[in-house]
């Protein structure tokens, strides 16, 4: 079918986030009639203004799916009734490192009340291998009075969106699809196929959700290790840096990965736990390459802050009294997005021990933080009277020029190539 011409029929897409906000207006562009349900009343009001708060969607893009008539943002389900596909992209967070379902169970229980036998709905939410078929399954059922596969189509399909990456987007990104039986994986399937350019469908759901939880395991493991080994080599006085540059040019058998302060975002800090916390309830064992790496992250921020002590030290001074510019608060480049920041560990951390801390970010819009920390404007007095200031994301945004004329101190946790003179993590 032509790209924005005519309808495949009526999808809704339950959670309009930075999963379901970017799906629901590629799916209006390739000629679905899109119903974007979210229960957060405010979001859906600015999502109904042509407000996008969603940085890979700007709001032209939204104001031109809201006047072509086939997207509705609505707080409510009534306007679902009638769905050919529904797919779910929920929260599913941590809650006292247990995974919270909830969000998705109570999705799946206001949908149930318009599926209709031939409709088909896909979970996105990463979640622990088993959720679709033992949990998503039971609740579609009973609230529709019609069986999985029998009646209606289900499946899983894990979100692989990389905010802010403009070369692997919803659309170039392969998607893994699954579902409960073939007609299922046919049905699945051939809606993604409509979205993105290419599909790969694996045998079940529970491959699927694994599928997810493996990737960003990979990633958690190999983050944990290069900033583990950045501790290490700063110890010996050896560039990890340089090292890290030397070794990804073997063309086989490396991948690149670099440290930072930590680890953030809704994905690297969370997912890996949804996994070792099934492998622990259903095996008794832990997973311990995920529990390694999460107790490696979790203490990056602690790190930062005893280079930012030794820094201070070094010049006669204390953290106590000092004035501290924080660079970035999203967890990572050029994102607004400061969910799980180490930025925010490392500001606490400095503000209990008297620091006078200062965040600039050019993106994040929310502060975490509130009144306890200055938001500022990066500007020459700003950094030439901070102690130190600290790279914490490497925006592009950021004067890097002016940070490295103006900063009396620098601690890099980037390796930022402009900041030539910074003592680096
Ligand atoms: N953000 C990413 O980069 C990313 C990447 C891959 C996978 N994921 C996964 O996708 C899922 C969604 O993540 P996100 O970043 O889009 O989250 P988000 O918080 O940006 O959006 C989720 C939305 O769902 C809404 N919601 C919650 N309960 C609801 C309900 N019962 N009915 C309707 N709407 C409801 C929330 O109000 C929120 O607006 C998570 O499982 C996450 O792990 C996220």
């Amino acid at each position: 079918m032509t790209e924005g011409r005519g309808s495949y029929g009526k999808l809704v897409v339950v959670g309009q986030g930075y999963v379901g906000l970017p799906l629901a207006m590629r799916a209006v562009s390739v000629g679905w009639d899109v119903v974007g349900v979210d229960i957060d009343a405010n979001r859906i009001k600015r999502l109904e203004a042509g407000v996008s708060y969603v940085e890979d969607i700007s709001s032209e893009e939204l104001s031109q799916a809201l006047a072509s008539g086939r997207y509705l943002p609505c707080a409510c389900y009534d306007a679902a009734a009638g769905f050919d596909v529904a797919v779910i992209t929920v929260p599913t967070p941590l809650r006292e490192g247990n995974p919270d379902l909830s969000y998705i169970e109570d999705s799946s229980r206001s949908l149930a009340e318009y599926l209709r036998a031939g409709a088909t709905v896909v979970l996105e939410s990463t979640t622990y291998p088993g959720t679709t078929q033992e949990l998503v399954a039971p609740l579609l059922e009973a609230g529709s009075g019609i069986t999985a596969g029998r009646d209606f189509h289900l499946g899983y399909s894990p979100e692989r969106i990389d905010p802010g990456n403009s070369i692997w987007t919803v659309v170039t990104t392969p998607k893994v699809v699954s579902g409960v039986d073939e007609r299922s994986l046919a049905a699945v399937q051939g809606f993604y196929d409509t979205i993105v350019d290419r599909t790969v469908p694996v045998s079940s759901p529970k491959e699927a959700e694994l599928t997810k939880l493996l990737e960003n395991t990979f990633r958690h493991v190999n983050v944990a290790l290069v900033n583990e080994l950045a501790i290490f080599a700063h110890g010996l006085g050896i560039d990890v840096w340089e090292a890290i540059d030397a070794a990804s040019t073997k063309p086989f058998g490396f991948m690149r990965f670099t440290p930072g302060p930590g680890v953030g975002g809704h994905c690297l800090p969370i997912d890996p736990s949804y996994l070792s916390w099934q492998v622990k309830r259903t095996l008794g064992q832990p997973f311990r390459f995920v529990e390694l790496a999460n107790d490696v992250n979790d203490h990056m921020p602690d790190y930062v802050v005893r280079r930012v002590i030794a820094l201070l030290n070094e010049r006669k001074k204390s953290v106590n009294g000092s004035r501290i510019l924080l660079l970035g608060l999203a967890y990572k480049k050029n994102s607004s997005d400061a969910r799980e920041s180490p930025s925010e560990r490392i500001a606490e951390l400095l503000l209990t021990m008297g620091a006078d801390v200062r965040v600039a970010d050019p993106h994040v819009v929310e502060n975490p933080l509130e009144d306890r920390v200055l938001r500022v404007d990066l500007d020459a007095p700003q950094l030439s009277d901070a102690d130190l200031v600290v790279m914490l994301t490497d925006h592009d945004a950021f004067p890097f020029d002016l940070v490295a004329e103006h900063a009396t101190e620098l601690l890099d946790c980037r390796r930022v190539p402009r900041l030539t003179s910074a003592k680096r993590l």
